[in-house]
């Protein structure tokens, strides 16, 4: 498997450090033998070698000079994202570019342009997910291409493919989840007494809030994941823009203290219910009791909740956030890529 990067900043640099250290276990273990070719990235420039990159001189450069171009004797420096995805010998493109959730874009179009070429693509990116799932799902399809994008909702947590594949047969007739670990990190700091800015701060130290953290505070992140489980797991499109959406803004200490008085907690939830006519689906903070599957949920972990009509609730949780976790979530759609191509078959999608 020929693998190009477009975008690399600290998700793609951990998804190419696990194939370098993990790259003998893979073969092994899966019979996938992966080789990066070429990295494209608006701000550290673009490098590509048909016969392969190697995976430690790569990060060496762009961990000591911020730019990819400084790698040594490459066949060629500075394609674009879309020469790269057209002119490579890449057979799957890793999108990771920055989210742009209004727009989907550039994502889309790197997806679009990926299809055509008859390149799959894995992404972490909520954008063309949330917005474009039919359309660049049917492209790909009539490509012969997989579109992998487990890590849109908890990274590498696998709320998406656990009730697709192991979860199959049940109705899955309500979901619950914590989605995301910037508020729950916050909200979970300030019950330990921290001011909401000292812990937003902390939050973005470690790596966990969005590039813009309004995102994370108002809940927007959370309904972009809202809108694609509704989509994927639940079977019903929605428009994120059609979820009703509060976040934590108007929390404040008073409040979180008061609530653990009455052996409560806040949470920033997602619920996406099925009704008679379809779907209902918000995104608020809802004081729950402390014995509350959810309420012991702690820190940037995320967690979320299948009510099941055979098997019963299921709770899942782990990491929602972080680069090595989201890093595996890509890997997570590369085997299941390779998979689908060794069987011909789409069943594990
Ligand atoms: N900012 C997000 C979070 C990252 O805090 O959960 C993962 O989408």
């Amino acid at each position: 498997m020929k693998v190009a990067f477009v975008g690399f900043g600290g998700v793609g640099q951990a998804l190419a450090e696990i194939l370098h250290e993990k790259k003998e276990i893979l073969i092994k273990q899966y019979g996938l033998d992966t080789k990066v070719v070429a990295v494209s990235d608006l701000m550290k420039g673009a490098v590509y070698d048909p016969d392969g990159l190697d995976i430690p001189s790569l990060l060496n450069v762009v961990r000591n000079e911020g730019r990819v171009d400084a790698y040594p004797n490459a066949k060629e420096y500075g394609f674009s994202s879309l020469e790269t995805i057209e002119k490579t010998n890449a057979d799957l493109i890793v999108e990771v570019t920055f989210t742009d959730v209004q727009t989907g874009q550039p994502a889309i179009d790197h997806c679009e342009a990926a299809f055509k070429n008859g390149k799959s693509v894995v992404t972490t990116n909520k954008g063309p997910v949330a917005l474009k799932l039919d359309e660049l799902q049917s492209l790909a399809d009539s490509h012969n291409c997989f579109f992998g994008f487990e890590g849109t909702v908890m990274s590498g947590t696998p709320a998406l493919r656990l009730p697709k594949t192991t979860l199959m047969g049940n109705d899955i007739y309500e979901v619950v989840g914590i989605l995301n670990g910037t508020t729950n990190y916050i909200l979970t700091e300030m019950e330990l007494g921290l001011s909401f800015d000292q812990a937003l701060e902390q939050a973005q130290e470690f790596g966990y809030a969005e590039a813009n953290p309004t995102s994370d505070i108002e809940g927007y992140d959370v309904r972009y994941k809202t809108a694609i489980l509704s989509h994927y797991v639940m079977g019903e499109k929605i428009s994120a823009l059609d979820i009703p959406c509060e976040g934590i803004a108007n929390l404040n200490g008073d409040m979180i203290q008061s609530a653990l008085e009455e052996d409560k907690s806040w949470k920033l939830l997602a619920r996406i219910r099925k009704t008679d006519d379809g779907i209902d689906a918000r995104v608020a903070p809802e004081k729950i009791d402390a014995n509350h599957p959810l309420a012991g949920v702690k820190g940037a972990t995320n967690a979320i909740l299948y009510e099941c009509d055979l098997s019963g609730p299921i709770m899942l949780t782990g990491a929602g956030a972080g680069l090595k976790e989201t890093g595996f979530s890509l890997l997570i759609d590369m085997i299941h890529a390779h998979q689908v191509y060794q069987k011909n078959s789409s069943i594990v999608r």
